[in-house]
């Protein structure tokens, strides 16, 4: 993993994601934990997270913004307006800017943040998951306008302490919210039924879940891990009038397949519309 070129990361945001992302760059050893500084509203979250990581934590956004070279924003969409107003006028030059918050455009992030002295300020776009708990996450990067290859390579770098990275064009950023960001929520979707029907035909929940769990990561590994074709390694467990495929046949009579389709491109919809709304 590449040494980032920057001295000090700061976070405005110290939740779930912040968290995962502190995590995996120190596991990773990508910055040490003076390296780091962050803050989040809550003043319980903030001894969390001095306690939990040993990185300076810090009382207000400015002083994250006055000690960092890149600073990440993980605050909700709703909070990110008040936010950059109360930074813009002490950014300083060659500060970078980091973004996760879904659905609000680089260019929201520039025009939030540019002011008279820093007209063109650098932005990158990420869209991780919440697999980045377990450093298994996945995660877009796209550059805003101004930023540079080497701010791309240092999101490239953070997120790639935490699962995997794929760099896109930001026209795709609703595609990957909708298909990557949203998509551990199909899975668990899917995995509580698999649990209810489990119950369903004579297991307790608790030896539902375990079966369940067990068998959805080792189909998501052996699907990684086998070199076949996803539709292959189905046809190999579906033999014609077996049981699988009295399974399969119900989930195609109700056309199962067309309505994942349809949840991810309404999910993909969304993101748009949220997008015009400027957030
Ligand atoms: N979770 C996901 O699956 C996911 C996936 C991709 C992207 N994202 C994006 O990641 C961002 C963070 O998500 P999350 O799940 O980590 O949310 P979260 O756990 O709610 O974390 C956000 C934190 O920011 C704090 N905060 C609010 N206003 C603030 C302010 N003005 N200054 C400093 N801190 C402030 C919040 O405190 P309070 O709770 O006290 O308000 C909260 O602790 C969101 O923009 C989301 O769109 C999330």
């Amino acid at each position: 993993m590449k040494t980032p070129a920057i001295q000090t990361l700061g976070f405005i945001g110290g939740g779930n994601m912040a968290e995962a992302i502190i995590r995996g760059i120190l596991s990773k050893g990508l910055f040490k934990p003076q390296q780091i500084v962050a803050t989040d509203k809550s003043g319980e979250r903030r001894d969390y997270l001095a306690k939990t990581f040993g990185i300076p934590v810090l009382s207000s956004n400015k002083e994250v913004l006055e000690k960092a070279d890149a600073v990440l924003f993980a605050v909700k969409p709703q909070n990110i307006v008040d936010v950059m107003t109360d930074l813009r006028d002490h950014i300083r030059k060659d500060q970078l800017f980091l973004s996760i918050l879904a659905g609000t455009r680089a260019a929201t992030i520039e025009a939030g943040l540019a002011s008279p002295q820093f007209p063109r300020p650098r932005v990158v776009r990420v869209m991780p998951n919440t697999p980045a708990l377990v450093g298994m996450g996945m995660a877009g990067i796209s550059g805003g306008t101004n930023a540079t290859e080497a701010d791309v390579d240092l999101a490239q770098s953070i997120f790639s302490s935490v699962g995997k990275v794929i760099v896109i064009e930001e026209v795709q950023m609703d595609a990957m919210t909708a298909l990557s960001g949203s998509g551990p929520a199909y899975l668990f979707y899917v995995i509580e039924s698999l649990i209810e029907a489990g119950v369903e035909i004579g297991f307790s929940a608790e030896e539902s879940e375990e079966i369940v769990l067990q068998m959805v990561l080792g189909s998501a590994v052996l699907a990684r891990e086998s070199g076949k074709p996803v539709e292959e390694l189905r046809r190999q467990v579906t033999s014609p009038g077996g049981t699988t495929a009295a399974g399969i046949a119900v989930l195609d009579a109700r056309e199962v397949r067309d309505d994942f389709i349809a949840a991810v491109v309404a999910a993909e919809e969304r993101g748009q519309q949220l997008g015009k709304l400027g957030r």
